[in-house]
């Protein structure tokens, strides 16, 4: 006999969509050293470029470590969406998602990947490198939460421009993998106007039933993901899900729509989701880059 549960049926996935409560094994993916590649060593940058090019043919996953990106940034990153989403409701409501854009408060919101409800909440926002002296997530802040959330502006803004300057890096790589150079994708990159997401999946008593995000691929052109140091990410490879573990220090990064088009279909925009367990809110900050404005269409 089935086990009656009180999640409510929406959040409910068909049963061949289900998680599985065993920990799928976990994913095999290269932890690219970006200080090394950076570095110009010939025989360091062969190796990262031998790697990448073998990960985003199969999957597109790879870490990053020695990535740059200040460790206190990522902290205060982490504490302040405990802070954001630990306020009262009808205060998160202040930067409600209106529908049909992809930017503010959600809970409980039917995406474009999916009929069941996720069992998250999310604050996104949008980045523009177009003109480095416009400090839109300052002003996003300000404008739809007000003055006492300053310092989220301050925070997130610097958190993104450092995504920004790491994604640029990342381009680098992927062009060398690609052996079109290091300069190839800058172009379509500088002056990006991406998006930046902090998912926040609370505990929840059935995990078996439920997912915090579901399976899906990545619209955009490439994604940064800093989770915390509880589990959730799964990558569908060869027909089976894999755990990406947490690894203290690195990034995340996996290929989106757009590059894997950019490429001709060499390289890999390859299904995830994220589950969620009974015991532990998981936490995870995701920028998605995207090519500047003039590039899409
Ligand atoms: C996502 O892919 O949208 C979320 C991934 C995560 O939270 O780990
Ligand atoms: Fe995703």
């Amino acid at each position: 006999m089935q086990f009656q549960s009180n999640i409510p049926s929406q959040f409910i996935w068909p049963e061949n969509e289900k998680p599985c409560l065993t920990k799928p094994p976990e994913f095999q993916v290269p932890t690219i050293d970006l200080k090394t590649f950076l570095s110009g060593d010939a025989e360091a940058v062969s190796e990262a470029c031998l790697q990448v090019n073998e990960a985003c043919k199969k999957h597109g996953f790879f870490l990053v470590a020695n990535h740059g990106v200040n460790a206190k940034l990522i902290a205060q990153a982490h504490e302040l969406m405990n802070d954001f989403f630990s306020l009262k409701l009808p205060q998160k409501q202040r930067a409600q998602r209106k529908f049909g854009d992809c930017c503010g408060y959600a809970s409980s919101f039917i995406g474009r990947f999916s009929s069941k409800l996720p069992w998250k909440e999310t604050l996104s926002f949008r980045y523009s490198a177009s003109d480095p002296s416009k400090k839109t997530v300052e002003e996003y802040f300000l404008s739809v939460l007000g003055e006492d959330f300053r310092q989220f502006g301050v925070v997130y803004q610097d958190y993104c421009e450092a995504m920004n300057d790491l994604s640029l890096r990342i381009m680098e790589l992927l062009g060398m993998s690609l052996g079109v150079g290091s300069k190839y994708f800058r172009d379509f990159f500088e002056g990006n106007n991406s998006v930046m997401r902090l998912n926040y999946y609370p505990p929840c008593q059935r995990p078996d039933l439920v997912l915090g995000t579901g399976p899906h691929c990545d619209p955009t052109s490439l994604t940064i993901l800093h989770q915390d140091q509880v589990e959730g990410l799964q990558v569908f490879v060869d027909e089976k899900w894999y755990s990406v573990n947490p690894k203290q220090d690195t990034f995340v990064v996996n290929i989106g729509d757009t590059f894997m088009a950019l490429t001709n279909g060499i390289y890999k925009s390859c299904l995830h989701r994220a589950v969620v367990n009974s015991k532990h809110a998981r936490k995870s900050l995701a920028f998605f880059l995207s090519p500047r404005m003039d590039k899409v269409g």
